[in-house]
């Protein structure tokens, strides 16, 4: 088992007076984040975050603490925190060295590219997106394992008994987190062969526990046989015998051959910052590269007259980017994804060639670029421990709950990832975004995400880890968080914070958060022939910044009850 050496970082001068603040700071809108001056784990989860917290104290590095956020995630965040899903990890060890784990949920060996169309060739989303043949055979136990057996230096039951506990003693709940599990009840049960009561036998109020006993066991043997704990013997049993009988197709031999993988990061720059993030079968990353590079050539401000053109550049950017994703973008291991092609200047230049400053182009004359070749609810967390060592970790069932079916008598949710596969050429998936040839269902299969878990340096030092859920607007999120930093100079708070825009290809709108309203903005962006539509919030963003000083300014995003914990 080859361990990280973690050498010592260059000591921080202690600044007595921002520690003691840090430690007190709440995260406001418009604020600075909590600030720590050796480390930081900033989730979308405070008792997660305090997991991580007391990990790194107890000496364990950022990869230790990021398997136990993971783990106590799945207890207290099971609408997206899993074992029954999957996810990727970028990390970055404090001499510059990078690694990416993609434990992605693969197609089980029995799916099929048509698995979802009826006898006419209609697509039945119903069945990609909810119940026993939505889910992907899960990867987030075997990441977590791979990702201990590199680099994790504290015993592995250390990193797993918080999430036994916080199961076995339950937890409580506020209000909104009642009103959540209370309004999933029904569809929890309805999904499920065995309706797990614990779930769904009374409306949850503020101050009640959520106590989850067969989790609880399940996770007790990942801790006493590792993967075996999971992919094989009694939790494996149950979660075949559950598939057997809701009519599910992942078997005993899916879970024998899933294996997560070590892939080379994606890398690439954006002025003096080395921008570090996921490749296929993420998209994200390399729609994040995509639009740094063609931003780099553009003075973009956030000034009263001036942000009217930095949305519409950015709208421009992402129609043209997410035709591409369309048509190029998948699982590297079925389909070669011009992955070069598609981050070289030549080409983005190329590909914004049709691009005007004063008008829209509509999408329906947006096509993918020439290649020359042959749920909505994920969670994102960002820690950089004491030694300089960085995780960027997104980890998702897809949507929220998953496929909604609770593998009974083991206690976790499956994902409703086979959804994030093209279902059919040209439909889209549940966020809007269309794929085809590239990113069929085929076996053991990893389906196109949009998950973009990212790393940057600043003149060749570690400056910030940032990631988000939220589907589709994954990247973009990234993108506008990176932005609102490097040339906006925000801090990572107030980033985090500023409202968000989405767009992709189709559909062929500007989607702003209903928190927002800026009247002659949007006349100035009507004026350029954009569609507007308002939605709910877009993404959650949990990010660290290394500020000026060498302290750590957390980005926890206020959209949800993201919290940071520091040190
Ligand atoms: O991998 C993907 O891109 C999606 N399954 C992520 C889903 C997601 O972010 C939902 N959260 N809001």
């Amino acid at each position: 088992m080859t361990k990280l050496s973690f050498p010592l970082r260059n000591q921080i001068i202690i600044f007595s007076l921002l520690l003691a603040i840090g430690f007190s700071c709440k995260p406001q809108k418009h604020q600075t984040g909590l600030l720590g001056n050796k480390a930081m784990v900033v989730s979308a989860h405070p008792l997660a975050s305090e997991v991580g917290k007391t990990i790194l104290l107890k000496g364990g590095n950022a990869v230790d603490a990021a398997i136990a956020v993971h783990m106590a995630l799945a207890v207290v965040y099971p609408q997206a925190g899993n074992i029954g899903g999957g996810g990727f990890m970028v990390i970055r060890e404090n001499d510059g060295t990078v690694h990416s784990l993609d434990y992605r949920e693969k197609a089980p060996i029995n799916a099929d590219k048509d698995m979802y169309l009826d006898a006419e060739g209609n697509a039945l989303p119903e069945k990609s997106q909810n119940g026993h043949l939505a889910s992907g055979v899960p990867g987030a136990v075997d990441g977590m394992v791979r990702a201990y057996e590199k680099f994790g230096s504290l015993p592995w039951e250390q990193l797993i008994n918080p999430a036994i506990k916080l199961a076995e003693n339950g937890f409580e709940l506020t209000e909104k987190e009642a009103d959540f599990f209370s309004a999933y009840a029904s569809k929890l049960k309805k999904h499920s062969t065995v309706d797990p009561t614990h779930f769904t036998s009374k409306s949850f109020k503020k101050g009640d526990f959520l106590i989850q006993k067969d989790l609880a066991r399940t996770l007790t043997y990942i801790r006493d046989k590792g993967r075996d704990g999971f992919y094989s013997g009694k939790v494996a049993d149950l979660l075949v015998e559950e598939m057997t009988r809701g009519g599910g197709i992942i078997n005993h031999q899916d879970l024998k051959h899933y294996s997560s993988k070590w892939r080379t990061p994606l890398r690439g720059t954006y002025k003096n910052y080395g921008i570090i993030t996921m490749g296929p079968p993420s998209g994200g990353g390399i729609i994040l590269l995509q639009m740094l590079g063609t931003i780099e050539d553009y003075k973009v401000s956030n000034s009263k007259d001036k942000f009217v053109d930095y949305l519409h550049l950015k709208t421009e950017m992402a129609r043209r980017i997410f035709a591409d994703r369309a048509a190029y973008m998948a699982d590297s291991d079925f389909y070669p994804v011009p992955i070069n092609q598609l981050i070289t200047k030549d080409y983005l230049l190329e590909r914004f060639k049709s691009f005007n400053p004063n008008k829209a182009t509509p999408s329906s004359e947006i096509k993918e670029g020439e290649i020359d070749q042959e749920s909505e609810e994920t969670t994102h967390f960002s820690i950089i421990d004491p030694d300089g060592n960085a995780v960027s970790s997104t980890t998702t069932l897809n949507g929220n709950m998953g496929s909604k079916v609770l593998v009974a008598g083991a206690g976790f949710i499956l994902n409703n990832e086979m959804d994030d596969f093209s279902i059919k050429p040209g439909f889209p998936n549940m966020f809007g975004v269309l794929g085809g040839e590239a990113n069929k269902i085929e076996p053991e299969k990893r389906m196109l995400s949009s998950m973009s878990p990212t790393i940057l340096e600043k003149d060749g030092e570690l400056f910030m880890v940032v990631g988000t859920p939220g589907g589709s607007t994954i990247p973009t999120s990234v993108f506008q968080t990176i932005i609102n930093v490097v040339e906006f100079d925000m801090g990572m708070q107030q980033a985090v914070d500023e409202p968000r825009f989405h767009s992709q290809w189709k559909p062929d709108l500007i989607s702003y958060e209903n928190s927002f309203s800026n009247k002659r903005l949007f006349e100035d962006l009507r004026k350029k022939g954009h569609i507007l539509k308002e939605r709910g919030s877009i993404g959650k963003v949990d990010a660290i910044l290394i500020r000026d000083n060498g302290t750590l300014e957390a980005g926890a995003d206020s959209r949800g009850m993201d919290t940071a914990a520091g040190f």
